[in-house]
């Protein structure tokens, strides 16, 4: 088990560049995703890291060993990738054993990896299937399976679930974080989709625009996104954006007026912030539909989206501009109808002119506004 460092590291393909100075630690043992939108370098970051692309300039360090010029087979590495690409002829046990034989690992010792990688993964009665016996979600087991009998120092994986239907994604990946648990290994895990990212990482590293937009666990990720692009990225569906007309201040806090003059008040403290072009940001479950009187924002329903456990009201404000909120899932809100949400004061978010978050200074505090 190894940690991995990257120092600078910067990637070109040709004239375009993909990634620039990207620094990142991740420690022994720790699950790390990459997460971002397609074409985002998630892919490439990844590939360096296995040996696979070349890197343009920069360091990467495995286990204290500097690795960027190293093959990927001396870098303690193995890659799971989205297309499993079993080899159809063989067994699970070849298909898995493969690489081992490649490497002429003693014949008992290959036997004592496949028989533990089997339990790991619960699939001892497989090993004797070819792979179109299998099921997708078997099919991507025995892939894990062949990257943990080589015992490598760090486990990378390349949108591994992508491919499997909505149920056995979620099974797979519930099996993926009880997989890390076990074997207590690193594990770097590329995704676009972020709720795989909130449930298997230790913590995201969110990349945006050739950089790390942030680096953090999911909770702070979600409640208190660095930028406004953390704060739409993550969360579904993603923060609400309010334009803010003014802002003035009470106690130290930032009271927020909109363009129609309602009155926000918030726990995030204004000092030091420009007072101008700011936006609130407020998560769609701290919007809460109510009464006119009771109400601090208030609009017109436009659709009323029922999931069941709950109900997301997409409003369009005075201003044009649009926002959702939610009401319990057996809502009798009607498209069309006016409508006020009751806003929690201590959970809203300020961005500034550059985009950058404010949050609030109480941590945890129920700010009661009524
Ligand atoms: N071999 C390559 N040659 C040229 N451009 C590439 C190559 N591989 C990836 N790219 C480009 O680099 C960017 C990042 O790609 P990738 O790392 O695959 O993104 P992601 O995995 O985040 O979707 C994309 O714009 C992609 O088109
Ligand atoms: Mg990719």
């Amino acid at each position: 088990m190894a940690g991995i460092n990257i120092k600078s590291l910067t990637k070109h393909f040709g004239a375009v560049q993909v990634l620039n100075d990207i620094d990142l630690t991740i420690q022994r043992g720790e699950f790390v995703v990459f997460l971002g939108g397609s074409g985002c370098g998630k892919s490439t970051l990844l590939r360096m890291i296995a040996g696979l692309e070349s890197i343009t300039s920069g360091e990467i360090w495995i286990g204290g060993k500097r690795v960027d010029q190293l093959p990927p087979g001396e870098r303690g590495v193995s890659m799971v990738f989205q297309s499993y690409a079993l080899y159809p002829h063989m067994t699970v046990r070849d298909n898995m054993s493969f690489g081992l034989r490649n490497i002429k690992t003693p014949k008992a010792e290959i036997e004592k990896r496949i028989d533990a990688a089997a339990k790991i993964l619960e699939m001892p009665h497989l090993l004797d299937r070819k792979p179109s016996e299998l099921s997708g979600g078997q099919r991507q087991r025995v892939a894990i399976g062949r990257a943990i009998v080589r015992e490598p120092e760090v486990f990378l994986f390349d949108e591994p679930l992508s491919n499997l239907d909505a149920g056995l994604r979620t099974r797979t990946r519930v099996e993926l974080a009880q997989l890390h648990e076990r074997l207590g290994a690193t594990m770097v895990f590329v995704t676009h989709d972020q709720v795989e990212a909130m449930t298997l990482a230790d913590r995201i590293v969110l990349l945006n625009n050739k950089k790390i937009e942030q680096v953090a666990t999911p909770v702070e990720i979600y409640t208190r996104p660095a930028t406004r692009y953390v704060a739409q990225f993550v969360g579904s569906p993603g923060m609400n954006f309010v334009n803010v007309a003014g802002v003035s201040e009470a106690g130290g806090f930032a009271t927020a007026t909109l363009p129609d003059g309602s009155i926000i008040k918030t726990s995030v403290p204004l000092n030091g912030m420009a007072r101008s072009e700011l936006t609130l940001g407020i998560r769609p479950e701290y919007l809460v539909a109510t009464t006119a009187e009771k109400g601090d924002i208030s609009g017109t329903v436009e659709t009323v989206e029922r999931l069941g456990d709950r109900s997301l009201v997409h409003v369009r404000l005075k201003d044009g501009s649009k926002i959702i909120g939610t009401d319990p899932g057996m809502t009798t809100i009607a498209t069309g109808s006016p409508i006020a949400f009751a806003v929690n004061g201590s959970k809203l978010t300020i961005f500034d002119q550059n985009d950058v978050a404010h949050h609030s200074a109480i941590e945890g505090a129920e700010y009661q506004p009524h």
